[in-house]
């Protein structure tokens, strides 16, 4: 964190002003806002990160990662349906890797996105289709239910892997049961795409392409006294009922947030009851789940091991971790389709409790229409 500060204050600030542009006049007539603000460390252009420097004692970046971890992945995707290795990144992405001209700044073009599912959807926004191309996630329904396929739900199998959405999947959690990336239980209707309201329905009229950060301040006009970041956590509108069940009808986020910490509970004692051996997670590294040898509820030092990653999975275990960890993987699920993200959580819950063997169940909880 320090690192990437003290490099902020070293960075190269590309500070790209309109010259006489014509959108601009529409932004504002008193002060003059610049039109793309891209600054070196900061959201795609965050070279030092962890994306970009995955491979670096690797000789490239393998083809199944290179379409959203090369410097220029994308339109080699677009063009032929996948990709080649890439050379390691030095400067985050590169503008052609999202501008099709360098003169006019105009986009690929991304007629539809495909997600791990196989499904794939047209949001009628380039745009968001661009964005999704990486903020879909790796896996879906689909894969988990491969690897349980035909095992009991409560037998332990040291074999079953665990299966990880991968990071930042909002478009995937947008799109919900049109793009099955979260993991849906047979036999239960989810949410499909979240339809905000018309001028704040893509990804670019929440969010700076460049830097990522979230235009907060558009967000008051209709959501009354929406002014930061954390008061976005207390937007409540249209979609009903006390979804985790604590008395109170409240915003959209704090409502999963609680869901997530019950699921998480639940799936501690699941491990202790029915695997036998406890877990716990772990942001440190992948992959974040680890065996609590000692049973204190958390990953010590001595069991931040890559020997001691978990491994008494159960079908129902592995279910439910997938599905905890797509949550916790999209921090804004809550704003990207809310209703999708908790019938997740609650369904987890409930099949947790199926089990007989864990006490949080899903009494008094609501579980969002789809
Ligand atoms: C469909 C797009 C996509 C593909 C394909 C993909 N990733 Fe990612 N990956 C992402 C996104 C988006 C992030 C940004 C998340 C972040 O900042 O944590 C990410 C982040 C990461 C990170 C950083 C995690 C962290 O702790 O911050 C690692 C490591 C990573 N990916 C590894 C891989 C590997 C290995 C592959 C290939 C086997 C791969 N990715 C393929 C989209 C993708
Ligand atoms: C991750 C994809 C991505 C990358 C990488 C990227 N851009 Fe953009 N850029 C966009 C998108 C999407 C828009 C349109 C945003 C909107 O319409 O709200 C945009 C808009 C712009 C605009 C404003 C154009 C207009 O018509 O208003 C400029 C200028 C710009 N980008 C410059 C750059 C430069 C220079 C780089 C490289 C340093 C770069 N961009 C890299 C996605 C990207
Ligand atoms: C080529 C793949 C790719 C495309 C296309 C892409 N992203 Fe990203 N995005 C990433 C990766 C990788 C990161 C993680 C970068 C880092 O280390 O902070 C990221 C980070 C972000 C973040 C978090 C930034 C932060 O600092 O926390 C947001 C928000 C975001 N992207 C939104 C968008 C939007 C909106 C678009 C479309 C305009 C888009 N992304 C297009 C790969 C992509
Ligand atoms: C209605 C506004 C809205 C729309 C539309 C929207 N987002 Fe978000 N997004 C948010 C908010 C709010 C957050 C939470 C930011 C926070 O708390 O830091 C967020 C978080 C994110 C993050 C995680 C940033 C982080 O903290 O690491 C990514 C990545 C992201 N959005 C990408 C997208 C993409 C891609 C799309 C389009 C498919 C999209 N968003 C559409 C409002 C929106
Ligand atoms: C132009 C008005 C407008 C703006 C601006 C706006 N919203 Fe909304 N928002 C709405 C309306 C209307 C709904 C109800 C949509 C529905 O569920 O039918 C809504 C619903 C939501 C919901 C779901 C609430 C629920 O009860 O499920 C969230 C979360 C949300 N908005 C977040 C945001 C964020 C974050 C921003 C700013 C980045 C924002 N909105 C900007 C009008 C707006």
């Amino acid at each position: 964190m320090e690192k990437n500060k003290l490099r902020r204050v070293l960075a190269l600030v590309v500070i790209l002003l309109a010259a006489a542009c014509a959108t601009q006049l529409t932004v504002s007539d008193t002060k003059k806002e610049p039109i793309a603000r891209i600054e070196m460390g900061v959201g795609h252009f965050n070279r030092d990160g962890k994306p970009f420097h995955n491979w670096d004692k690797d000789k490239e970046i393998p083809a199944v990662c290179s379409r959203c971890h090369g410097a220029t992945g994308v339109p080699e995707y677009l063009q032929t349906g996948k990709n080649t290795p890439a050379a390691h990144v030095k400067n985050g992405f590169a503008c052609t890797n999202c501008h099709a001209d360098l003169l006019t700044y105009e986009r690929h073009k991304v007629p539809k996105v495909t997600f791990a599912s196989g499904l794939s959807v047209d949001s009628g926004n380039n745009n968001s289709n661009l964005c999704m191309t990486c903020h879909q996630g790796r896996e879906s329904t689909a894969s988990v239910n491969k690897a349980i396929a035909g095992q009991p739900l409560d037998a332990v199998n040291p074999k079953l892997p665990f299966v990880h959405v991968h990071y930042l999947p909002a478009g995937a959690t947008m799109f919900g049961t049109q793009a099955k990336v979260g993991y849906e239980y047979t036999g239960k209707k989810y949410s499909g795409r979240f339809e905000h309201v018309d001028d704040m329905n893509a990804c670019t009229n929440c969010h700076d392409p460049h830097r990522g950060e979230v235009h907060v301040e558009k967000c008051g006009s209709c959501h009354e006294g929406v002014k930061s970041l954390a008061d976005t956590k207390g937007i409540r509108e249209n979609s009903k009922g006390d979804w985790d069940g604590n008395g109170r009808v409240e915003g959209v986020a704090r409502e999963i947030d609680n869901l997530r910490s019950e699921l998480y509970a639940a799936i501690q004692q699941y491990a202790r009851t029915v695997s036998g051996t406890p877990i716990a997670f772990t942001a440190a590294e992948y992959p974040y789940w680890y065996a609590d040898t000692n049973g204190n509820g958390k990953i010590d030092k001595e069991e931040f091991r890559p020997d001691n990653s978990y491994k008494a999975y159960t079908p129902r275990l592995e279910q439910a971790v997938y599905n905890y960890s797509f949550v916790l993987r999209d921090p804004g699920a809550a704003y990207h389709n809310g209703s999708y993200a908790a019938q997740l959580l609650y369904d987890s819950l409930e099949s947790l409790a199926a089990s007989g063997k864990v006490d949080a169940g899903v009494k008094g909880k609501v579980r969002p229409a789809p």
